[in-house]
């Protein structure tokens, strides 16, 4: 079965989706994790940016108005929250486009971007489509490129794990446990990246979000120890 049929929409249900944005901003800090997220990014005038997984578009409308120049594409495969993120944009002003994709080959070439950044996906996918969806991330990306990744990391405490369980009953314990086990960077190793950096931790009521800047170019691993995470 393709992502398309069979994936976690925002909120887990459906009839969520419409209340993302008001959840998010009164439970989640999102402007702390996406600055941090797109800091992490170094994006320059003339990129092409990616946006996996867009949800309502919060984090790329805010790339937009941060770093006016680049150019920036969200894909999702929900057409609901993008039916949500394309009103958005329109009333922000921003401009952008943003596609739906069948959960599996991105509708892009090869190497075609300069970053591409995620937030808040990687937990709604099972450990297949993790792999599967990093490695065509991989392949549209430059070789020169990198991946900036904010997502669900291991706990920095005991009590961070304990609040972690909040979000491992609502998005299941298939997509979450690698996660929290503290797996990503060895999950970006496998899909073909060379090198992986910790940017920063943020602890939330939910658990702790880890942020990563991903490379594949062995090049750069001169500034990122190869799969030895550097803490900021
Ligand atoms: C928790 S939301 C995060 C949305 C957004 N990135 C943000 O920061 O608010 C998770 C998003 O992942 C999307 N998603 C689920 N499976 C996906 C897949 N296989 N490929 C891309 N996006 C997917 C969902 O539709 C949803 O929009």
């Amino acid at each position: 079965m393709s992502a398309t049929q069979n994936y976690i929409p925002a909120l887990r249900y459906r009839w969520l989706t419409r209340w993302y944005d008001l959840v998010m901003a009164k439970v989640f800090p999102e402007v702390r994790v996406r600055r941090a997220l797109i800091d992490s990014a170094n994006i320059q005038k003339g990129h092409r940016v990616l946006e996996f997984g867009v949800g309502t578009a919060s984090l790329s409308i805010l790339l937009k108005q941060i770093h006016r120049l680049p150019e920036v594409i969200g894909v999702d495969v929900d057409p609901e929250v993008l039916r949500i993120a394309r009103q958005k944009i329109e009333k922000s002003g921003v401009l952008m486009e943003v596609e739906q994709y069948d959960g599996s080959v991105l509708p892009f070439s090869d190497h075609s971007f300069d970053r591409v950044v995620t937030c808040l996906v990687l937990h709604h996918l099972d450990p297949e489509q993790k792999r599967q969806s990093l490695r065509e991330i991989r392949r549209v990306l430059k070789l020169d490129g990198s991946l900036h990744v904010a997502d669900w990391g291991k706990p920095s405490n005991w009590r961070m794990r304990l609040a972690f369980y909040v979000v491992q009953l609502l998005d299941g314990f298939k997509t979450t446990t690698e996660n929290v086990q503290g797996q990503l960077p060895q999950i970006f190793q496998e899909a073909g990246f060379l090198s992986v950096k910790e940017s920063a931790k943020v602890d939330t009521v939910f658990g702790t979000m880890r942020i990563y800047s991903v490379y594949g170019d062995k090049s750069l691993t001169h500034q990122n120890h190869p799969f030895n995470i550097q803490n900021n």
